[in-house]
């Protein structure tokens, strides 16, 4: 599966790509993710990407020219699954949306800054809007991130212990149960006996009585 980002700040983005689990998809050659610097696609002078908005306001307005440009050269190159633009007014990304875009081959994300962007790249190019959440960041590269980190980790073959991303919490619309590990008795909090017992129906048992206490008490949207 490749990623192709399109941003203005592209140095944001090295660090996320570069450690854990999103390195090894891409040492794997499971993912590829790729970073552009929009302004290499700007053919104005100072090779700016923003302008002031028609009609007057505050703020700058990222300019469709360059866009399109690297757009159009990436859609030379191969087919694209979607054009996902992240942006606060977008469907908010669930773990359902991350499911359905882990099957997709080639998908291209773009970074707004500023005001925003021009509506006509909206309108002429983009497929799908995603926000990561009711609140607003200075632009859109962290929530690209969280966004490539949400479905990498979901394409087969990427973590290590394949089972672990289906028991993750949201993936059957349930938080996770509480886990576990050595020291057995810290203190005297001690770790609930049922799962130093060896007995595995008793501990899925357990597992999910305390995911759906958990969900009911936290979440219980996600049970409706
Ligand atoms: N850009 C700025 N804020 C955002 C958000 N909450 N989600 C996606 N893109 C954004």
């Amino acid at each position: 599966m490749r990623f192709d980002i399109i941003s203005v700040l592209p140095g944001l983005l090295e660090s996320p790509f570069a450690h854990s689990i999103l390195q090894r998809a891409q040492k794997k050659g499971i993912s590829e993710i790729v970073v552009h610097n929009l302004r290499d696609y700007a053919t104005n002078k100072h090779k700016s990407v923003d302008d002031y908005p028609y009609g007057g306001g505050s703020g700058m307005v990222m300019a469709i020219q360059p866009f399109a440009a690297c757009i159009e050269k990436l859609k030379s190159e191969r087919e694209y699954d979607e054009v996902i633009f992240m942006t606060p007014d977008g469907e908010t990304l669930n773990q359902g949306i991350a499911n359905q875009l882990s099957i997709k081959k080639n998908i291209i994300v773009l970074c707004g800054h500023y005001k925003g962007i021009d509506q006509r790249i909206r309108d002429i190019y983009v497929t799908r809007e995603i926000s990561i959440g009711d609140y607003v960041l200075s632009g859109g590269e962290l929530p690209a991130a969280v966004l490539v980190d949400a479905v990498v980790r979901l394409i087969p073959g990427v973590l290590s212990d394949e089972t672990s991303a289906l028991s993750d919490s949201f993936q059957d619309d349930m938080l996770d149960a509480p886990i576990y590990t050595r020291p057995a008795d810290w203190n005297g909090h001690k770790v609930p006996d049922v799962l130093l017992s060896g007995h595995a129906g008793d501990i899925e048992k357990w597992r999910f009585e305390q995911a759906l206490e958990r969900t009911k008490q936290r979440r219980p949207d996600l049970l409706e």
